[in-house]
């Protein structure tokens, strides 16, 4: 994939961002005409349906999807018409958000990053998201697994279009031992976050997606979504020693206690949940077909 810019990560200043993101290829048409209408308050279920089913392949993955252990929902759900009538117009969304990034990523090679390992780290944290979302009964929980999911999308982006860069910054964490968001800071202005931020603003990701993925590494700067971004935080760092750590990086060391306040929670809670989460888990990873 050829480098989509003669900037370096090196030294692209956070304000160029949005230049740099125009450069990258967007998400194909129908992805962008379904968020858009699925942002549109008016928008009704034929309407959503009709858009979905322009694509025989989306529709038989967000149907897999909304149909896997993940959902929980115990009868299968044969149309998308059903699916937005019976999880609503959020849980659809959120499950065609991710089909869109697993197919924009498809193909992938592991080259200088495992991608199963990336994966599995990405659904463990959905599955975590999912869990902490439920317990702590917060707003937004359609999204809470997505924004786990797709958390360290920006990662991917630098492995594509910026690879120069990306081997420096897998080779600097290994012999560094660091994490791979300090090692990010190490050697960059910006970050997987910021970028991953950017990428979903430009290909019309809801806002509360945009601002989770952008503040996971920091939820006590996340203004508009706290809960969000502080449920990635956690189910980040809680994947690491259930056995879903992030391929190249250490663990981190710390858990944000802000983002532990802005739950209500104490990783004491979080211990308890173990057991529910490991159940999860064992379904939740059969998305990884979908990847
Ligand atoms: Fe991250
Ligand atoms: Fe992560």
């Amino acid at each position: 994939m050829p480098q989509v810019s003669s900037k370096s990560l090196l030294d692209i200043h956070p304000r160029e961002l949005k230049g740099i993101v125009k450069d990258i290829p967007t998400l194909p048409v129908i992805y962008q005409e379904l968020f858009q209408k699925m942002q549109d308050p008016n928008a009704s279920v034929p309407q959503i349906a009709a858009i979905i089913a322009q694509d025989q392949a989306l529709t038989a993955k967000i149907l897999h999807l909304v149909n896997s252990a993940f959902y929980g929902f115990n009868k299968e759900i044969r149309t998308i018409s059903r699916a937005v009538v019976i999880l609503g117009f959020q849980s659809v969304r959120s499950a065609a958000l991710a089909v869109s990034v697993f197919d924009y990523f498809s193909g992938e090679d592991s080259s200088q990053l495992d991608m199963t390992q990336f994966w599995q780290h990405s659904i463990a944290c959905a599955s975590i998201c999912k869990i902490l979302a439920a317990e702590t009964r917060i707003n937004q929980q359609e999204e809470a697994f997505v924004v786990g999911l797709l958390h360290d999308t920006g990662k991917l982006i630098e492995k594509r279009y910026f690879s120069n860069d990306f081997e420096e910054l897998v080779q600097a964490a290994q012999e560094q031992q660091m994490t791979w968001f300090d090692t990010e800071k190490a050697l960059f202005q910006i970050n997987h976050a910021t970028i991953g931020k950017a990428i979903f603003r430009a290909w019309g990701f809801p806002p509360s997606v945009v601002d989770a993925v952008q503040f996971h590494h920091a939820p006590d700067s996340a203004t508009k979504y706290p809960q969000l971004s502080a449920l990635a935080h956690l189910a980040d760092y809680m994947a690491y020693p259930l056995g879903y750590p992030a391929p190249g990086s250490q663990a981190p060391t710390e858990c944000s206690p802000a983002a532990l306040k802005i739950l209500g929670l104490t990783l004491e809670d979080c211990h308890l949940l173990i057991p529910k989460i490991e159940e999860d888990l064992d379904g939740a990873m059969e998305i990884l077909k979908l990847v």
